[in-house]
């Protein structure tokens, strides 16, 4: 079997490891969940919801492979199969055929909320044990706090 030194002590691999894992699994089903919408979003606001969904899974498929990587580097394998993702996702999902603008937007808006606020959770519980994953996190919550603010104000 192989096994990766890992720069960690084991008392801080574990809950950094585990934080990486969610965090890919937010990551992964955010871009599937987007890209379902991208396609199927009906509506006069089309256009700019059908570009901005794209932006979102640019930033996913981005920051997932960035986890995945860092997952990787402290010796623990990433985890992203299909079967794991559908297991374990927390995303809200979108309906099957066409969805309308508004159902879409605020559909992203409610997913931003609750993935900003489990991530930002994790990143305080990998604070101590792991600054350079808790880095990447803050990373991310910048990017991903932009952009709930870019949902929520086509919402008011
Ligand atoms: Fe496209």
């Amino acid at each position: 079997m192989t096994t990766m030194k890992s720069p960690l002590p084991d008392d801080s691999l574990e809950v950094t490891a585990m934080c990486l894992h969610d965090t890919l699994v937010d990551l992964v089903d955010l871009a599937l969940v987007a890209k379902q919408a991208h396609w199927n979003v009906t509506g006069p606001r089309f256009r700019n919801v059908h570009f901005q969904l794209d932006e979102v899974v640019a930033t996913a498929r981005a920051y997932a492979d960035t986890i995945a990587e860092r997952s990787a580097t402290i010796g623990v394998p990433a985890d992203a199969r299909a079967t794991t993702i559908a297991k374990e996702t927390r995303v809200t999902p979108v309906d099957a055929g066409w969805v309308r603008d508004d159902d879409v937007v605020a559909t992203f808006v409610r997913i931003y909320a609750e993935m900003i606020e489990r991530l930002r959770q994790r990143a305080a519980d990998v604070e101590k044990p792991d600054p350079v994953t808790n880095d990447i996190l803050l990373d991310l919550l910048q990017d991903l706090e932009k952009q709930y603010w870019m949902w929520q104000a086509q919402t008011v």
